[in-house]
């Protein structure tokens, strides 16, 4: 178990899909070969990896073979079990630590880590029954948001309450009685739902000699929750750019980061920022990075994880990113000549609504 991963090492993925294949490119580019583990066979990233297994999360023979195939071990799926990561760090490195998951696993210890660090996030309480929930909106207030703690990803295990009539409708589209398990406590959180004036998040890399580095805010437009379209520059003001800079490279500092994560925030009335979330792996809102930035974030991932030195991302110019979300994938004729475009199909079989099945990303100079 070495700091410093030689090229020509292995890097093991947990996880398959599209932000795995980028980092296995990334890899590729630095000599290093990837090792993919998830269970599903149709994957985008083991397409191009060196090696791939297919078998559970939880499988404990596995993941043991698996981790004296590699020399480092990251995830780019975030909902691995934070046991298996533990396990895996008997026998390997595994960067980020498992214990950073554990915490963008669970949005109440996600929001607890901000509030502790003194980030600001929207006003939150912890649920944990309907009983509760009725007690605790009169405190948040109308309109609020009600979140499942786990598995929520892409607007999933989120339900807006817009007034009384909503309360028990939404609990019950959220948690079935007989899925409800007290083992996970508390339960939901409820988030007051935030009038911002836009969406940013900003990506922050930490390598092993404690460097840390920013790329700077994209301003994110999602639809039904699900992001669409990252623009780079964001159109906020000069201080408010500075700040969430500053809030990521804090929150990776305070939480010992190695690697990257994203740090999903609000703008609000242009002088405000709030935290939302955070996501210790590379991120759909930083693919811009690939086209438009040298390093990329994926660049800057697996060489943050083998112990390379990493530097500031330089922004060459400025950038569009557009996801193609199911059937746009059939609808791609347009972007092909365009110039200045290019367009990444992430070679998925089937194309389901609201799938990630590619994007597309327009630069031109900066401004
Ligand atoms: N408190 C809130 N106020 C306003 N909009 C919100 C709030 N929480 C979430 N949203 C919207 O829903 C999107 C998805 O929610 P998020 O908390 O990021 O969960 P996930 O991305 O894990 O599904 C956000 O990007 C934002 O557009
Ligand atoms: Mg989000």
């Amino acid at each position: 178990m070495s700091n410093y991963i030689k090229p020509g090492g292995t890097i093991g993925i947990l996880g398959g899909g599209q932000l795995g294949r980028f980092l296995s490119l990334a890899a590729s580019r630095l000599g290093y070969r990837t090792f993919i583990f998830c269970p599903d066979e149709k994957n985008p990233a083991s397409q191009i990896s060196d090696f791939h297994m297919y078998c559970s999360y939880e499988d404990k023979k596995a993941l043991k073979k698996f981790s004296q195939n590699v020399d480092v071990v990251t995830f780019e799926f975030e909902n691995v079990p934070v046991s298996s990561l533990e396990y895996l760090e008997n026998y390997t490195t595994v960067r980020p630590k498992p214990n950073i998951l554990e915490i963008a696993q669970n949005r109440t210890k996600e929001k607890k880590f901000f509030n502790q660090i003194g980030s600001k996030t929207t006003k939150w309480l912890p649920i944990n029954s309907l009983k509760g929930l009725r007690v605790e909106i009169e405190k948040i207030g109308y309109p609020s948001i009600l979140k499942t703690s786990r598995s929520g990803y892409d607007g999933k295990g989120q339900c807006v309450i817009r007034s009384k009539q909503d309360i028990v409708t939404s609990w019950n589209k959220l948690f079935k009685k007989e899925t409800i398990t007290q083992s996970e406590s508390p339960l939901a959180i409820l988030e007051k739902v935030v009038d911002f004036d836009c969406e940013i998040s900003v990506i922050v890399s930490r390598d092993l000699s404690g460097n840390v580095f920013a790329f700077e805010p994209t301003e994110n437009l999602h639809k039904k929750q699900i992001l669409l379209k990252s623009v780079t520059p964001a159109k906020i003001p000069k201080k408010i750019k500075k700040e969430a800079i500053n809030e990521a490279k804090k929150a990776a500092i305070e939480i010992d980061l190695i690697g990257i994560m994203a740090l999903e925030m609000f703008v609000v009335k242009n002088k405000e920022i709030l935290i939302n979330e955070m996501a210790p792996r590379p991120h759909n809102s930083g693919h811009w990075t690939l086209d438009a930035c040298s390093p990329d974030q994926f660049t800057q991932q697996i060489k943050c994880i083998c112990g390379l030195m990493s530097n500031q991302p330089i922004r060459y110019s400025d950038a569009t990113m557009i996801n193609l979300l199911g059937n746009d994938i059939y609808k791609t004729k347009k972007y092909l000549n365009l110039e200045n475009t290019n367009i990444y199909y992430y070679g998925k079989e089937t194309s389901l609504p609201k799938r990630k099945m590619g994007h597309v990303t327009s630069i031109k100079p900066k401004k």
